[in-house]
């Protein structure tokens, strides 16, 4: 059962910023998110060389900076040169790769609450997990409007042993069988999961369980309708305009 103090006041919550709106995983598509009203956004943090954590999906730089290569390889100063807007459009020319710490500072100057995704390269868990927690711990000291998610259990595993009282937010393309042991072995707070895979079953499973049943990434508002009766508390959304009438 749930023991982690309930901080998720939306239903909406930003995919990457706003994907849809600006370029994903940079500083203006947080503000975007802001702007059509998010109160959360969901952002990809990503280790690089020398230790430097940025924000950042894709394990190569190609599709999203005019730069090219392996992120993980990147040093700071190369990835501060590039150009992560202009790919999107001429209208974000010259906006940059956030580090964690901008990302952080921007989410909390304009007040939104934050689903931090850790990226997941297997081997890297025991580099990025104690870099993101110690900069959290500096930079984000209350548990309140952040929550942590992964796909790699092993680096949420971590995050609990470092800190318990996070909010601790598994990610499952498929829901595996033994989620409730998963959940329960972390204190999880939130269970987020793709959407065109949840069923019914599950969805009604989870919520009976305490935990918070988030989806990702669902454009079409039709394309969730059954999810809210069957419990889904929050939708991971590039285009929160979509679901502005849920506020209404
Ligand atoms: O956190 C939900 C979603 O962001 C997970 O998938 O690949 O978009 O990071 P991805
Ligand atoms: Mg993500």
């Amino acid at each position: 059962t749930l023991v982690k103090q309930d901080i998720l006041k939306t239903k909406v919550m930003g995919h990457r910023g706003a994907a849809l709106l600006a370029p994903e995983n940079t500083l203006a598509s947080i503000r975007a998110a802001a702007d059509v009203g998010a109160t959360w956004v969901e952002i990809d943090v990503y280790l690089i060389a020398e230790g430097g954590l940025i924000i950042f999906h894709d394990d190569s730089l190609d599709r999203c900076t005019n730069g090219s290569g392996v992120t993980r390889e990147a040093r700071p100063t190369e990835v501060a040169e590039l150009d992560a807007g202009s790919w999107f459009s001429d209208a974000f020319a010259g906006e940059k790769v956030p580090t964690l710490l901008e990302a952080l500072e921007c989410i909390q100057s304009l007040n939104l609450g934050l689903n931090l995704e850790i990226k997941h390269d297997s081997a890297d868990v025991e580099n990025i997990v104690p870099a993101v927690m110690a900069m959290l711990r500096d930079h984000w000291g209350d548990n309140n409007k952040l929550m942590i998610s992964s796909f790699n259990l092993a680096a949420l595993e971590l995050c609990y042993e470092i800190d318990p009282q996070r909010h601790l937010a598994p990610l499952y393309e498929e829901i595996p069988d033994d989620w409730q042991e998963q959940l329960a072995g972390i204190e999880a707070y939130s269970l987020n999961c793709d959407y065109s895979r949840l069923t019914e079953a599950q969805a009604r499973a989870v919520k009976a369980a305490g935990y918070k049943l988030l989806c990702y990434t669902a454009n079409d508002p039709q394309k969730v309708e059954a999810h809210w009766e069957w419990g889904m508390d929050a939708v991971i959304t590039d285009d929160p305009t979509k679901f502005a009438f849920l506020s209404e």
